[in-house]
């Protein structure tokens, strides 16, 4: 049936299987006081859980508006439809009266060496990611919320993503290949193993958290164009050095099998993975490393191309954990300066809170919070 359930411990789209979609919509809050972005949180919450659980809408004045922008026909049907928000930590400043509820890593996303944030592509109040099997349920699902938010939220950015449909149609860790080519996803964390998304990904007592924050996530979000025409001509055997794998079967070097955890303990001076390799900075595997998983969930974006003339695609990178700091920072740090910079360039983006689920109708988003 192809519906992803609403009422949870925790938000749909985190540990939900990647469909082939995705449509990212940062927002301005512009509600004027704590009273309205309560109306806006109870709004959203009856718009996503109607628009995932999908049914008919009733037109009940011909002179009215159509209720329905009619994308989906006469009735809507959930096509796996997620709808997920996170909050910026702009919405923890004087507005609201919020900011002793801040999650204490939320901030805004600086500039690493490497990046070129675009200001009109960064940052937001809020984050809707909507993910579904089609982009046109995900345009259904964004102009309905516009439609009924009009002096609550102010567009700030969107950003389109897709994978391969036939890959994703599959559950489970299947993997894709992003738009160098290359395999993305193969060592990602199992998002079905309860108990490892329970230490990686979900917020709980341990770090000194508001206690409304607890079943949220760290949510990244990194719009990294890849100089794809630079990298289509650059030597297989470098492309694979600089990512640590084969390009065709995902292996680590010199080992065989996509699936094969990489031996770095074997391979100490980096003859087969070199130490500065994508894979062995992202996840040194040691002990220590350990606290720095994180659950990927990106997709890959074309839109066009540049006025430079190149083509402007690459990752939009997402990621969830429990804490940002060892999450998502401390891997990016280790990253800095790698040699796959060379191919790519992060433009915008930012750092969101998943909100807690909704346990039960009649309850909303956001509520503890608030
Ligand atoms: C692994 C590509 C950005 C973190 C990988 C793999 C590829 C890849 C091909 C190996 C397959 C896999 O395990 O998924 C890229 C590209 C990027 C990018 C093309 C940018 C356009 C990032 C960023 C981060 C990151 C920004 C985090 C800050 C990781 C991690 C792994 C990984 C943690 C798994 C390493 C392991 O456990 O062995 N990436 N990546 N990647 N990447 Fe990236």
């Amino acid at each position: 049936q192809d519906i992803q359930p609403f009422y949870g411990a925790h938000q749909a789209g985190i540990v939900t299987p990647q469909p082939a979609a995705a449509l990212f919509a940062a927002f301005d809050v512009v509600a004027s006081d704590k009273d309205e972005l309560v109306r806006l949180m109870r709004l959203l919450t009856d718009r996503f859980a109607f628009l995932m659980q999908g049914g008919v809408v009733k037109q009940v004045d011909r002179k009215l508006p159509p209720a329905d922008s009619g994308l989906m026909g006469d009735k809507v049907f959930p096509d796996n439809l997620t709808m997920t928000v996170g909050v910026g930590a702009s919405l923890f400043d004087d507005r609201f009266g919020l900011a002793d509820e801040r999650p204490r890593h939320l901030v805004t996303m600086t500039q690493f060496p490497n990046d070129a944030l675009e200001e009109a592509l960064c940052h937001g109040d809020l984050l809707i990611q909507i993910c579904s099997n089609t982009a046109e349920t995900n345009i259904h699902a964004l102009r309905d919320v516009i439609k009924q938010t009009p002096d609550l939220l102010s567009l700030r950015w969107t950003m389109d993503g897709f994978l391969p449909p036939h890959t994703v149609k599959k559950l489970g860790r299947d993997t894709v290949r992003n738009l160098l080519g290359f395999k993305d996803g193969t060592a990602n964390l199992d998002a079905r193993d309860d108990h490892l998304m329970d230490r990686i990904v979900w917020v709980d007592g341990r770090d000194a958290e508001p206690a409304w924050a607890v079943g949220g996530s760290y949510q990244v979000v990194r719009k990294i164009r890849m100089l794809v025409e630079r990298w289509d001509r650059t030597p297989l055997g470098e492309q694979e050095t600089i990512i640590g794998r084969s390009k065709m079967d995902g292996a680590p070097l010199g080992q065989t099998g996509e699936r094969t955890v990489p031996d770095y303990a074997a391979d100490p001076n980096g003859d087969k993975v070199r130490l500065d390799a994508h894979i062995r900075l992202a996840n040194p595997r040691t002990p220590e490393t350990d606290a720095n998983l994180i659950l990927r969930r990106p997709y890959n974006f074309a839109s066009g191309f540049t006025k430079a003339g190149q083509l402007d695609m690459g990752l939009l990178f997402v990621s969830f954990q429990a804490n940002l700091a060892a999450g998502f920072l401390a891997v990016q740090s280790r990253l800095n300066g790698e040699p796959l910079e060379e191919y790519i360039k992060p433009v915008g983006g930012g750092y969101f809170f998943t909100l807690p689920g909704v346990s039960t109708p009649g309850r909303y988003l956001g509520q503890p919070l608030l």
